[in-house]
């Protein structure tokens, strides 16, 4: 009964009946329409072209002074209802045929898989369509280069929605082909660190993207293997350059795939482990660590702490590169007490400095069952469908984050979900190459920083930079001349020199 019949030569298909039915089945639009239609004649037409002027131009305004809000609040709308009238269905019946995706029954007659919504977002629009009997969801999948092709869009891919109903997705826009994404410059001033924005990228629209530390605070990153886990994580850490080197943040950093990608920058880390034993022994200090900063705090009767306020307590930032090596390539004990101490630390220690920055190749139930602690998602590229939602939320690829649809060749593409909002954001990093990191490496632990004494900093494994006293820049206090010895060779010296200049 549902499917569009076309050229049925019904007898009881009369224009009336049809114009009845349309009506019917588009309350929306026909009440848009019926509403401006009795406004006009109560008003006049005139006042009501003058209103409908005004409009225009305060969302034109809008639209450039704000894109992204305009987006998100009138321009999807606006954008889903003209295309889904003058794209969309305009074209679908040929394109249905054209496509092999019409059928007929017994009485000849042509039936069409009716369009029945259309959403959209600013890379990607979704059309809800009921297939027609005897079809299913596979004979779309067959076509859908042929659909991407017929809309002029990039690629195309499918969802079954329930039964007899599925949605086809087509990719309209890739703002990140043309988008050259500079690498934000590494601040150099400890003051010139906003916890709450630690530039990183672009996001769909242009603008400039930023981590959270503040407001986001413990981040998951899902990303397959060269997704572009890395750039994240590093372009993190070099938005917190100046607080490394001064002590402000402590950086607690388990790679337990040998040390593989954080290696480079072992010399930044307080704790660095690169193996699952080391990296269970790593997370309970950290935790015992953030466990007592609570007591102590709670006994001075000190409710919050205010990142780089105060030099009391360091923000004391947990690294995980590969959590399925801790939580599940492993033996059963040690993954058992690291998925615990984790989901402490995720949830105790918001107000006394602690925070996470996770990443995994699979954001699956077996890997991650603390997922939904990260108050922050971020999708790159995945390899199955079903992990989209298992990083983002429920319901989340849904609302256009195709992260199983970003190429291989865009690595540092992904979407954000942040607590709070609805719709995922698709950004990218800026690639932080190994030069970067290099420098990163130099400036942060070059031996002029000038370090904050921590009461609650003991010695052993500790970076030498972290732990070396106040050098006062040139002072050259002969306790000093080991460290400078230790860590600098002359070269570096030079390169301090060109830091401190620029
Ligand atoms: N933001 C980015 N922009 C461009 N290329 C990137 C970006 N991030 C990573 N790449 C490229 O992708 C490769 C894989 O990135 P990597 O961070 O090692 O992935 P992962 O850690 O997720 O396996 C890198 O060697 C680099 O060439
Ligand atoms: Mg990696």
């Amino acid at each position: 009964m549902r499917e569009t019949r076309v050229n049925t030569g019904d007898t009881e298909r009369t224009p009336a009946r049809l114009l009845l039915r349309f009506l019917a089945r588009h309350p929306r639009s026909v009440g848009t329409l019926a509403a401006v239609g009795i406004t006009g004649c109560y008003v006049g037409f005139h006042t009501m072209l003058l209103g409908a002027g005004v409009a225009v131009a305060a969302g034109a305004s809008w639209r450039l002074l704000d894109r992204p809000t305009f987006d998100r609040f009138a321009g999807r709308l606006v954008r889903a209802w003209w295309r889904r009238w003058f794209v969309y269905q305009r074209k679908w019946a040929d394109i249905a045929f054209g496509c092999g995706l019409t059928s007929s029954n017994r009485h000849g007659h042509s039936l069409v898989p009716k369009l029945l919504s259309v959403r959209s977002t600013f890379c990607w629009d979704s059309l809800r369509l009921r297939l027609v009997r005897g079809q299913a969801a596979e004979d779309f999948e067959q076509v859908l280069d042929r659909l991407a092709n017929a809309y002029n869009a990039r690629r195309a891919t499918l969802r079954t929605i329930k039964p007899g109903v599925i949605s086809l997705d087509v990719q309209k826009r890739e703002p990140f082909d043309t988008l050259f994404i500079p690498l934000p410059e590494m601040p150099r001033e400890d003051s010139a660190v906003d916890l709450a924005r630690l530039p990183l990228g672009r996001d769909e629209y242009g603008r400039d993207f930023a981590l959270d530390l503040v407001g986001g605070i413990h981040y998951l990153i899902a990303g397959a293997t060269g997704a572009g886990k890395g750039s994240w994580m590093w372009g993190l850490l070099r938005g917190l350059a100046p607080w490394i080197r001064s002590g402000r943040v402590r950086l607690w950093v388990l790679d337990p795939k040998g040390g593989m990608e954080f290696g480079q920058g072992a010399e930044l880390f307080h704790r660095f482990a690169t193996d699952d034993q080391s990296g269970l022994e790593l997370t309970r200090e950290y935790v015992d660590t953030l466990d007592e900063r609570k007591t102590e705090m709670g006994r001075h009767g000190r409710r919050t702490w205010t990142p780089g306020h105060s030099a009391d307590y360091p923000l004391d930032l947990l690294i995980v590169d590969e959590l399925a090596a801790m939580s599940e390539y492993t033996d059963r004990d040690i993954s058992r007490e690291f998925t615990k101490l984790l989901s402490k630390a995720l949830t105790q220690y918001r107000a006394v400095g602690g925070r996470v920055v996770a990443a995994t190749q699979e954001p699956t139930k077996d890997v991650i069952p603390m997922r939904g602690l990260f108050p922050t998602t971020v999708a790159l590229r995945l390899e199955e469908a079903s992990y989209v939602d298992m990083a983002l939320g429920e319901g989340v690829r849904d609302r256009g984050a195709f992260a199983d649809q970003i190429p291989d060749y865009m690595p540092g593409v992904a979407y954000v979900k942040t607590e709070g909002s609805r719709e995922p954001l698709r950004v990218r990093a800026a690639y932080t190459s190994d030069d970067d990191i290099t420098e990163l490496v130099r400036y942060a632990t070059s031996h002029d920083a000038e370090i904050l004494d921590f009461p609650n900093r003991d010695n052993g494994t500790e970076t030498e930079s972290a732990d070396s006293p106040d050098t006062g820049g040139e002072s050259g206090e002969t306790d000093d001349i080991e460290h400078i010895e230790v860590i600098d060779d002359g070269e570096d010296e030079d390169d301090d020199e060109d830091f401190d200049a620029a």
